[in-house]
């Protein structure tokens, strides 16, 4: 891979005028990874590379955004990506504020903007939001001076998601050009699969989308991807298979005849994987849905990185949170 910055979890320089951060990533916000180009994802995944380093150290802490206040605005439940952020600011030395759209006065009528506002008129630098509607975050971040992160709208984008399984397989894997990876699942409700696609194929990896015809639709080959609707078509060749969950929250009709005919056809299960590349990587972003889309002995097996995907989370946002803090000013 192409080094474009140093190590930014301990390298007190990486963030000084004239250095390559700077020059290849200048946005206030993270909205999408379609906007996004390859060099600066390159940027955000070395930034990530450095940031993991010291998860090894007694002291999980650096003082990057000592005197930045960062705010998780989630009006969608979620149990890693909340957290992660909370964690990746608190390593950060940030004052982070985990606002609970449950207890707060959005169920009195407050709009999303007014509510925002508020929360930035205390001083609030950076605002990662959740929102069930696809685009929230890019208005958000049109009518507030506070950086914005997108942490999932609605169908259309979880770009950090896509960042640390783009991060996850170059540890993995060590490069992206001409790997093969297969996303395999609910593509159509899936932010997490555009994410992926945008940033995977950006960084030279080529990527099938696998699925039944109403989940994975000939449209999404306008992303540069390939579309396979048998299973073991779609996954005997990859290197890494990227699994994900069936959203019966997201969806508006049947689009299979029963969750026991969709996992017939389309469950990730120990014997499909042996017919796989001996080396093969299991992602998903989670949450699994154990005996659906995938096997407990898959998720839980030899090729599985499930749970080092969230560990890499945390470096992933800290290192987007370290590079957008750092457009306004000096840290
Ligand atoms: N992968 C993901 O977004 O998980 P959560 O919904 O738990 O945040």
């Amino acid at each position: 891979m192409e080094r474009h910055t140093t190590s930014a979890g301990h390298d007190q320089n990486a963030n000084r005028p004239g250095r390559a951060p700077e020059k290849v990533f200048r946005r206030k916000h993270l909205l999408d990874l379609e906007s996004v180009s390859a060099d600066e994802l390159r940027v955000i995944l070395e930034n990530a590379r450095g940031f993991k380093e010291i998860f090894g150290r007694s002291i999980k802490k650096v003082p990057a955004l000592r005197g930045k206040t960062v705010c998780t605005l989630f009006y969608e439940n979620s149990t890693r990506t909340r957290t992660s952020f909370e964690v990746a600011a608190k390593r950060l030395s940030a004052d982070v504020i985990g606002f609970s759209i449950g207890t707060s006065s959005v169920a009195k009528g407050e709009t999303l903007i007014d509510t925002a506002r508020t929360i930035e008129a205390m001083g609030v630098d950076i605002i990662v939001m959740r929102h069930h509607q696809s685009g929230a975050p890019h208005l958000l971040a049109k009518r507030v001076e506070a950086g914005v992160v997108n942490a999932g709208d609605g169908t259309h984008e979880h770009p950090t998601q896509g960042l640390l399984d783009a991060f996850t397989i170059l540890e993995q894997k060590g490069h992206f050009e001409g790997l093969k990876v297969a996303i395999v699942g609910d593509i159509l409700h899936s932010r997490v699969a555009r994410s992926n696609i945008y940033a995977l194929t950006k960084l030279g990896a080529e990527v099938t989308l696998v699925g039944p015809t109403t989940l994975v639709p000939r449209t999404f080959e306008q992303f540069g991807v390939r579309i396979c609707h048998d299973l073991m078509d779609g996954i005997e060749k990859a290197d890494v298979i990227n699994i994900l969950r069936i959203q019966r929250e997201r969806m508006t009709a049947n689009y299979f005849p029963s969750i026991r005919e969709y996992r017939l056809l389309y469950g990730i299960t120990r014997e499909r994987l042996q017919a796989s590349k001996p080396d093969v990587m299991i992602m998903h972003p989670g949450p699994v849905n154990r005996g659906v889309e995938i096997d407990q002995d898959v998720a839980d097996g030899p090729h599985s990185v499930i749970n080092r995907q969230v560990t890499n989370g945390v470096a992933v946002r800290m290192a987007v949170l370290y590079l957008l803090a750092g457009q306004n000013e000096e840290i």
